[in-house]
């Protein structure tokens, strides 16, 4: 059986949940959509295995961009193999609202504790600043498109936004990389794994899932205070370079969708040039300071890849042996590394 690469990780797999698309697509740059490096597309790879057994299984590797940038790309066989599935499972229910409310629990910090109690006082005012600050731009950065699908800037800070002094401070970092104008203006569409969500359930299939929201939510839930902090001060860091116009951010998510147009595995999962949830491991750090960051890496890395990648693995093995005259279509993240950079949650 095939290893479940990466996974669709936790943040990026939540994201789906708020409803509305997420990538860091830029604006005014041409679209990474075709592969021209080689030859005709139905020559590349796919990201698509069968299992072979009768009828025949599959698992799709996915990933969370709206599904429009790389639709036209997925091979003829995938869509296929789709359609012909009795069952499509997903890595959570994205169509069931107690993944939704579980969601937002799981996110909220205990009952009667707000961040201004829990954060230095530095950083709950920087966070502050900024957020007053994306409210402000938000108007600017939607697209005339996204107007006319009647898509609101008010509408959809509180969306992403709204509640976050009630928020865990972690679920607050990861909401603060989603609120960059590149994230703001690819909101709207669906990212494929939402999409085929809607399709499998169009479709009538019966569809599952193969986690719980719990399962991806406590382990972010599980990194402790001063790693936190940690994070929190190095993503408004980050976001504070890019309002005084000192810092780019990397177009990681075009690269993303352009190894993926390209069937090219091996960066999608072992690229390491977009590391963690943002980008933590900066050249530039003091070393006690990288110490911390390769800390949360690691930790990441084994709670959110490795022991995701064997619960999910035995869940589906499981399923294969319940059901041997089903054919079954899983789509999971195709992406490791990458996917966990980027995911980041609106929630
Ligand atoms: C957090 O975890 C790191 C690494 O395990 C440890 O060095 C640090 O002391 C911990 N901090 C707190 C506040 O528990
Ligand atoms: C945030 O990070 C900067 C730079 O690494 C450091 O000087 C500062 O003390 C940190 N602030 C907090 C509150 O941790
Ligand atoms: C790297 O870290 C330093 C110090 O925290 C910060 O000033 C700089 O903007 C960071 N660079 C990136 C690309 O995040």
């Amino acid at each position: 059986m095939v290893q479940l690469a990466g996974a669709c990780l936790v943040q990026s797999c939540l994201l789906l949940l708020a409803g509305a698309g997420q990538s860091r697509g830029p604006s005014g740059r041409e679209p990474a959509a075709s592969c021209q490096l080689r030859g005709k597309q139905s020559e590349l790879n796919s990201f698509l295995w069968t299992i072979k057994r009768d009828p025949p299984s599959y698992f799709f590797g996915t990933i969370h961009v709206p599904y429009t940038r790389v639709w036209d790309f997925i091979p003829e066989n995938s869509k296929k193999a789709f359609q012909h599935s009795h069952i499509v499972y997903f890595e959570l229910d994205l169509t069931d609202p107690y993944t939704i409310s579980a969601l937002t629990s799981c996110q909220l910090l205990p009952q009667g504790e707000n961040l201004q109690d829990v954060l230095p006082r530095d950083i709950y005012r920087r966070l502050k600043r900024h957020l007053e600050y994306v409210k402000l731009m938000m108007p600017s950065w939607m697209t005339p498109d996204q107007r006319g699908k009647g898509l609101y800037a008010d509408y959809l800070f509180n969306a992403i936004a709204g509640n976050w002094e009630r928020k865990r401070p972690v679920w607050v970092m990861l909401m603060v990389n989603s609120l960059t104008e590149v994230d703001i203006k690819s909101r709207g569409v669906p990212v494929l794994d939402l999409y085929l969500a809607q399709e499998a359930e169009r479709l009538r299939k019966q569809t599952g899932a193969v986690e719980k929201v719990e399962e991806q939510c406590h382990p972010l839930n599980g990194l402790n205070f001063s790693q936190v902090i940690f994070a929190l001060n190095q993503t408004l860091l980050q976001q504070e370079s890019l309002r005084a116009g000192s810092l780019q951010i990397p177009y990681t998510t075009e690269d993303l969708i352009k190894h993926y147009n390209c069937g090219d595995l091996n960066s999608i999962i072992f690229s390491h040039d977009t590391s963690q949830v943002p980008n933590f491991i900066n050249a530039t750090l003091p070393p006690h300071e990288r110490i911390t960051a390769q800390e949360i890496d690691n930790y990441f890395r084994q709670e959110l890849i490795y022991k995701r990648n064997e619960r999910m693995g035995k869940r589906v093995k499981d399923l294969l042996e319940e059901y041997p005259d089903k054919s079954f279509f899983f789509a999971f993240g195709a992406g490791g590394d990458q996917e966990n950079s980027r995911g980041l949650l609106n929630g």
